[in-house]
């Protein structure tokens, strides 16, 4: 299967231009439940080729930033746009800059980063202060490609995540509820909607309470939350998710990190391990239910990273025990714990 620029070129209005692929997109929508009068179902982004959505957006942005002759590229961020831009730029033959808000990201997203050859930096502070001065330095240099959510080519590669469900489901669904940060990705979505013409969901953007700025209608100095990837005060695309909520009829909810430990437990009881901020949508999905607001027919959320790239935070709730058996043993352990009930998969 190609890449989504090859899928998608025609709506996606880019030139002609090579692309920069990993054969990212066409991720699985599983059905996973029926609520009520509502079909659930979950898209699974974090089997993207760097375990994120980010690859949607990266390969347009980097396609684009090679062909225009860019001689680097540059992004701030809490991690995931970090592993993509790395691996994009290394594909595409590409030095990347990554800049991180110090001590804030996971080890397996830094680790990402530099396998790919990225150079690593950090600043004091969080993820807003990281991308003021991104910003600011892909402006002072025409040659390094800033490939943050404000990268409009991002947002068009991100399209394509709405595209997929639209072909699958035949239609788009009645509602789409999905984690914000910065707010590219659910403006993406609501564009991608739009412009293929085959009906627009109620969009529910979903942050965590202490880092909930669209919820709160102010910004955060110091967003705090156990989501690191949403770890954001100042959405710089705040404007447009406003947009997105309110020309489509959603609305913006917070979550508590312990509603966001219990969803990401339960997904990963039910067979799909995503990282905190993605668990952050099924938590407000679960809400939604609660105050009977998620509406007949079908239902998406949009399950953004795996949780492979965040092993510390699932110590928070899982039993890390293990128990030592051998060849002689084993049959009789296995026959002892089933009897004792003990062992068994509960939701
Ligand atoms: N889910 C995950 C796993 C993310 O990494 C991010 C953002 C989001 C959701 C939110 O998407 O920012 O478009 O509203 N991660 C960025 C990063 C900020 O640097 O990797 P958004």
């Amino acid at each position: 299967m190609p890449g989504i620029i090859d899928r998608y070129r025609d709506y996606l209005g880019i030139p002609n231009i090579p692309a920069i692929t990993l054969g990212e997109g066409h991720t699985p929508l599983i059905s996973w439940a029926t609520w009520e009068q509502s079909d659930i179902f979950l898209k699974l982004e974090g089997t993207n080729p760097t375990g994120s959505f980010k690859d949607r957006g990266m390969t347009v942005a980097v396609s684009v930033a090679l062909s225009e002759g860019a001689q680097a590229v540059i992004c701030a961020s809490t991690g995931n746009t970090a592993a993509s831009a790395a691996a994009y730029a290394g594909r595409a033959g590409l030095p990347a800059f990554v800049v991180a808000p110090k001590g804030r990201i996971t080890q397996e997203k830094m680790l990402q980063a530099l396998v790919h050859g990225a150079t690593f930096l950090t600043v004091e502070g969080n993820f807003d202060a990281a991308l003021a001065v991104v910003r600011a330095t892909a402006q002072a240099n025409p040659a390094i490609a800033l490939v943050n959510s404000v990268n409009p080519w991002r947002l068009r590669g991100q399209e394509t995540g709405a595209y997929e469900i639209v072909d699958e489901l035949g239609q788009a669904p009645q509602a789409l509820v999905l984690p914000v940060g910065n707010a590219g990705n659910i403006s993406a979505y609501f564009q991608g909607f739009r412009r293929y013409g085959r009906g627009i969901p109620h969009m529910f953007g979903i942050q965590a309470q202490g880092a909930s700025p669209l919820v709160a209608g102010y910004d955060f100095e110091n967003p705090e939350t156990i989501a690191s990837a949403i770890r954001i005060g100042k959405p710089a695309s705040k404007h447009l998710a406003q947009e997105a909520v309110a020309q489509s009829n959603g609305a913006f909810l917070a979550v508590s990190d312990e509603a966001i430990l219990q969803a990401q437990r339960e997904l990963a009881r039910g067979g799909v391990f995503v990282e905190p901020a993605s668990a952050t949508a099924y938590a407000g999905l679960k809400v939604l239910r609660e105050q009977k607001r998620l509406p007949a027919g079908p239902v998406a959320a949009i399950l953004t990273g795996t949780g492979l790239k965040d092993g510390d935070t699932p110590r928070r709730w899982v039993d890390v025990k293990t128990q030592s058996t051998d060849a002689d043993h084993l049959e009789g352990t296995i026959r002892a714990l089933l009897k004792e009930g003990t062992v068994h998969v509960a939701h």
